[in-house]
């Protein structure tokens, strides 16, 4: 069971008096971390972070919409126009801007009294703001139009509120005596289908209606449902209904096309009030996935009294409360570390959202989770962080995949409004379900049911393995890799990331391997270690690679191969940073064996078996050379995910103070606090994620038990568990803000000498204290023969 004794433990005023009075093991100093939370950072230039209002993992998101050309998650800082206030969306999208259902617009009046002097089409009525009005904080934003109206938004967990401040009558910025207010049914990337609705009662003003959309980055449609209120001190004047740029009082209900020409087709409902004292209209704005009438439920139940304040501080305390277990010492450290630190952790419980209850696809008692965007990226970090600082709604999630598989047939690669998500490359709900087994999640999981999803990925070759599962199963098991030019006629999907999905299918099924072990089915775990050795048969000994022309002197790189077992090739530094190829490298039919990523960086995706990989690479030397020469020569960027594990593989060549040297090199010349700060798109909160981790001093192997040690980027940081109530610890000695002493020179853990470079989850769930001694230059701590994280070949 979990404990939730230490819930708020730590948080504001409690934590003195529980220092004062028990012996726990000293904690850095009490503060408010949410002053370090800037949910701008990563909202200009392809960040695509979402910047608004949200609870933990909520499914209401309240931000304003830019007409930004990005992927974005709302809001775009960077000078693009508003197009209106939505409800729900994603946080750090890659591959559409998802989500922005049914955007509120306001205006103060419509020219000539008339309501056709309003602009309705989103695309003429976007408007500026005023640039340095944007406030935005957990559970809160804000800023001003340029028409003066101040908009301002908070948020419950399905329930968005808005509040529309108009200038005072006489400001000279219009006619202020009839403020409108427009619900529009589209969304941020035009998708919406046919047969929108909106209804609004002309008595109390209620909207309610839905609309058929399309998920950004995966297959099939959803439905969104919503009901919105009104409140303001003026009396209701009129409401009804628009279609494309014209509007008319008294028809209030409307059923609209997508229309096939500048589709979909503007249209939606409007209400007007007479002008009011204090000139605030507030807008309640329920969601649903099922129906209106439950999103009236919703938002009735979650904000009855439409109480800005009441409802800002419940979201203010809930993310206080998730931020509570991690404190870090800001000794000496400048401020911007902190934002970095705090912000990136903020950034990790945006997404996955919540979507319990409002699941129409299947019935169950299981929690829902959805958009899982995606699972090749937030397994290598996002997700294993979670298992130490939120593992009670990890296990929610987990329950969720293991439901998902329930009812779907198989686990999900990338989820998003209850669709299925594409594939990248392998099944990575494997190594997430696994990483969460590995680290003792277990409450009220069926592992056994979760043992049998990730088997499915291993077995089960899905019709359609571009949304689920694994493509190429019956090659996969006869010749144990995936061709290049596959002959697969049992399922369907881009036949190419041949090497890719060699190497992935290969660490997919050594965690599965792992679960095996664990749940004493041995034959399957014999069958799966053997089977995560695949990527050795793509490994070629002779391949050599010439970066700009010459040789870059490294020999032996993963090729792809064909069905008759000779040799492809794909030039190493195709799809790397520096390829000036031109050459598609996503999920393109002509695209390349390595997706998003080259074989030179693609080589290293070897997690479990780093002593093999480090043996036939010429030993840790040349392998240390190698790893440096792929951060050194542009070929990798830190900004897409695949990039991460390789800053810290040094470890496994027990040079633990190159991971370090590197942890530094990138943050935070490469992660900033401005809204610009982000490398690549958050990918939920995966770049959030490397960040948080990475200065906490932990990198995990995601998949394994296994926590690769770095000097932390503060003098400590405790985690309390959530589960045990216990507290971890390191403690950096001769710590040195300004990271030119970053180099561990020795370790203990609780009192004793520690040369591991490399410590297990039982850290955080027992507590203890890790402490490292810090010097100038590179020790011997960490490096030698034992020292190492396992491989499955030692
Ligand atoms: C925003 O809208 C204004 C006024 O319509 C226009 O002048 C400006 O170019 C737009 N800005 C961007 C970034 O599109
Ligand atoms: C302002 O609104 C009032 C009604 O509320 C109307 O009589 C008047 O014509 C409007 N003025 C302008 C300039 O639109
Ligand atoms: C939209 O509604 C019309 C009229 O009821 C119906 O004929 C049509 O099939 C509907 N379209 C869709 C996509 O459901
Ligand atoms: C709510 O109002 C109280 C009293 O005015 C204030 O102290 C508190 O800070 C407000 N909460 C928020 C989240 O604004
Ligand atoms: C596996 O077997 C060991 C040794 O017999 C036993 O202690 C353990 O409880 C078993 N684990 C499971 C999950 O059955
Ligand atoms: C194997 O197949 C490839 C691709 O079809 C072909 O180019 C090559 O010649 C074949 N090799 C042999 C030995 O048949
Ligand atoms: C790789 O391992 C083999 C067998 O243990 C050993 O003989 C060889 O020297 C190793 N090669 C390197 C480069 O470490
Ligand atoms: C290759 O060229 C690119 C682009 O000019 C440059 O950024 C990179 O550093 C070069 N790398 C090597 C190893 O020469
Ligand atoms: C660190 O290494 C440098 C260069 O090898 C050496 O000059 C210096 O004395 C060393 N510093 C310490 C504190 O050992």
């Amino acid at each position: 069971m979990l404990s939730r004794l230490s819930f708020g433990l730590l948080s504001a005023i409690p934590l003195a008096r529980c220092i004062a009075h028990a012996p726990l093991p000293s904690l850095p100093e009490d503060y408010d971390v949410l002053q370090y939370v800037d949910p701008l950072i990563g909202s200009a230039n392809g960040g695509n972070v979402f910047a608004g209002s949200s609870m933990p993992y909520g499914m209401a998101k309240a931000v304003a919409d830019t007409d930004s050309q990005s992927n974005q998650g709302g809001f775009t800082y960077d000078g693009s126009n508003i197009t209106g206030f939505s409800s729900m969306h994603d946080s750090g999208t890659g591959g559409q801007p998802s989500l922005g259902n049914f955007p509120l617009f306001p205006y103060a009046s419509c020219r000539g009294d008339d309501v056709n002097g309003c602009t309705y089409p989103k695309k003429e009525r976007k408007t500026t703001y005023a640039h340095n009005s944007v406030k935005a904080q957990p559970g809160y934003f804000g800023l001003t139009m340029t028409s003066g109206i101040k908009v301002d938004m908070t948020s419950a967990h399905h329930t968005s509120l808005f509040r529309f401040q108009f200038p005072a009558a006489g400001a000279g910025v219009g006619n202020q005596s009839a403020p409108l207010i427009l619900l529009d049914l589209t969304d941020l990337a035009d998708t919406r289908q046919d047969n929108a609705t909106i209804s609004v009662d002309p008595e109390s003003g209620r909207m309610t209606g839905h609309a058929r959309f399309l998920p950004s980055f995966g297959s099939g449609s959803y439905v969104a449902y919503f009901c919105a209120d009104f409140r303001g001190a003026g009396e209701i004047r009129d409401t009804g209904v628009f279609v494309n740029s014209r509007a008319s009082a008294g028809v209030n209900d409307l059923t609209i096309s997508r229309s096939i020409n500048g589709y979909p087709l503007p249209g939606g409902a409007f209400i007007r009030f007479h002008s009011s004292p204090d000139n605030t209209i507030q807008a309640r704005m329920g969601l649903s996935f099922i129906s209106s009438e439950r999103a009236c439920r919703n938002a009735e139940a979650e904000i009855p009294k439409f109480d800005f304040n009441a409802t800002h501080s419940a979201a203010v305390d809930a993310w206080r409360k998730k931020l509570a277990p991690i404190r870090v010492s800001r000794k000496g450290v400048d401020r911007s570390f902190l934002v970095n630190f705090y912000s990136g952790i903020y950034r990790t419980m945006i997404n996955p959202q919540d979507y319990t209850g409002e699941n129409p696809l299947w019935t169950s008692t299981e929690p829902y989770f959805d958009s899982f965007y995606c699972l090749w990226d937030s397994f290598r970090s996002q997700l294993p962080f979670l298992t130490i600082l939120d593992p009670e709604s990890l296990t929610r999630m987990i329950r969720s995949l293991i439901d998902t598989q329930r009812h779907l047939g198989w686990l999900p690669d990338c989820r998003m409004s209850l669709c299925k998500g594409y594939t990248q490359d392998g099944s990575n709900a494997d190594i997430v379900l696994a990483d969460a087994f590995a680290k003792g999640i277990s409450d009220n999981i069926d592992w056994e049911a979760g043992y049998r999803a990730v088997q499915r990925d291993a077995e089960d070759e899905p019709y359609d393995w571009s949304v689920e599962g694994r493509g190429g199963l019956d090659s996969w098991k006869r010749l144990h890799y995936i061709p290049v030019e596959d002959f697969d006629y049992k399922g369907f999907g881009t036949m190419t990331r041949s090497v890719s999905r060699t190497l992935e299918y290969s660490y997919n099924d050594f965690t599965i391997a792992q679960m095996a072990r664990s749940l004493n089915k041995t034959d399957d775990a014999e069958k799966y270690e053997s089977t995560s050795r695949s990527w050795q048969n793509l490994f070629r000994e002779d391949q050599v690679s010439y970066v700009n022309g010459s040789d870059s002197g490294f020999k032996g790189f993963v090729q792809p191969r064909y069905l008759n077992k000779t040799w492809g090739y794909q030039d190493p530094v195709i799809c790397s940073n520096i390829d000036t190829s031109g050459r598609a490298c996503s999920l393109q039919n002509n695209a390349a064996e390595t997706f998003e990523s080259s074989i030179w960086e693609y080589q290293f995706f070897v997690p479990h078996d780093m002593a093999t990989l480090i043996n036939l690479t010429g030993g840790p030397t040349q392998f240390t050379h190698r790893l440096d020469y792929l951060h050194d020569s542009g070929l990798t960027y830190i900004g897409n995910e695949p990039a991460f594990l390789t800053v810290f593989q040094y470890h496994y060549a027990g040079r633990p103070a190159k991971s370090t040297s590197r942890a530094h090199f990138y943050i935070p010349k490469y992660f900033n606090t401005s809204p610009a700060g982000l490398p690549g798109n958050d990918d939920s909160g995966a770049m959030g994620s490397f960040v948080a981790m990475t200065m906490m001093g932990l990198f995990p192997n995601p998949g394994q038990n296994v926590y690769l040690i770095l000097a932390p980027f503060f003098e400590s940081v405790s985690v309390t568990s959530p589960v045990t109530g216990k507290t971890a610890t390191i403690r950096a000695v001769n710590f040195d803000p300004t990271y030119r002493d970053v180099f561990i020179q020795s370790a203990t853990l609780d009192g004793r000498k520690y040369t591991r470079n490399w410590i297990g989850h039982e850290f955080f769930t027992n507590g203890g204290e890790l402490v490292v001694v810090l010097g100038r230059n590179e020790s011997s701590w960490g490096t030698g023969r034992g020292d190492v994280p396992p491989s499955l070949s030692t």
